[in-house]
């Protein structure tokens, strides 16, 4: 079997996810790795019109609603992209995947952990990043980096709970999680990306 090698980016909005995605999708081009980088909600086309429902529309979701939704878009980019990438040989990137279900809705939601675990395992047919890299910052840092707040991002004192979520599962599987301090300037957080990156695939 074609050894494949599944990482993800977690934490709060505005921790720095899609910054260090890119650029760590960059590095490993420049180091001739094939690399696919896919995010959600909206790396497929049905993944994009469910983006607008998430994260854009007043529907009154319920919480419960809302994970159906995401595990929705999730499914469609195993299907679509991150499975048939990790097929060619790819190293493939995910901005957010199950594990933020967990901590958002399950966690800081009130859905329940174990619910939305057990919901994510049939979702995913038991896909696990092989790497999941936690930007860690406190929200009232990240929230100040971004201007333009959507629907979520709006809940301010929820992305506490969110935080402490995530920093609750990357201490019950250290071998998965790397914890990095994303509240430091830019570079920095990428030498610790990289580092982390690297040293797996070695
Ligand atoms: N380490 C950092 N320090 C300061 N600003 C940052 C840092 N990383 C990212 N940013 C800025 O913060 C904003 C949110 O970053 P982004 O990568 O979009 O976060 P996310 O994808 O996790 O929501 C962007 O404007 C980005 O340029
Ligand atoms: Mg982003």
């Amino acid at each position: 079997m074609r050894r494949t090698f599944f990482l993800t980016f977690e934490g709060i909005d505005g921790c720095g996810k899609s910054t260090q995605a890119e650029r760590l999708k960059r590095a490993l081009t420049e180091r001739l790795l094939p690399v696919t980088h896919t995010f959600e909600p909206g790396g497929t086309a049905l993944g994009r019109k469910l983006r607008t429902i998430l994260v854009h529309d007043d529907l009154n979701l319920s919480l419960f609603s809302e994970v159906l939704l995401f595990a929705a878009d999730r499914r469609q980019d195993i299907d679509e992209v991150i499975n048939p990438a990790l097929e060619r040989g790819d190293i493939v990137i995910g901005e957010r995947f199950a594990d933020s279900s967990v901590a958002y809705q399950g966690v800081a939601g009130n859905v329940g952990q174990e619910r939305v675990e057990r919901l994510m395992d049939i979702v995913t047919s038991g896909l696990v990043p092989d790497l999941t890299l936690l930007l860690d910052v406190d929200p009232r840092i990240s929230l100040a980096r971004k201007t333009d707040l959507d629907r979520i991002e709006q809940r301010g004192p929820f992305l506490d709970a969110v935080r402490y979520a995530f920093l609750d599962m990357a201490a019950r599987q250290p071998e998965r999680w790397v914890v990095i301090d994303a509240a430091r300037p830019e570079d920095d957080v990428f030498r610790d990306v990289l580092g982390a990156v690297l040293r797996r695939l070695e």
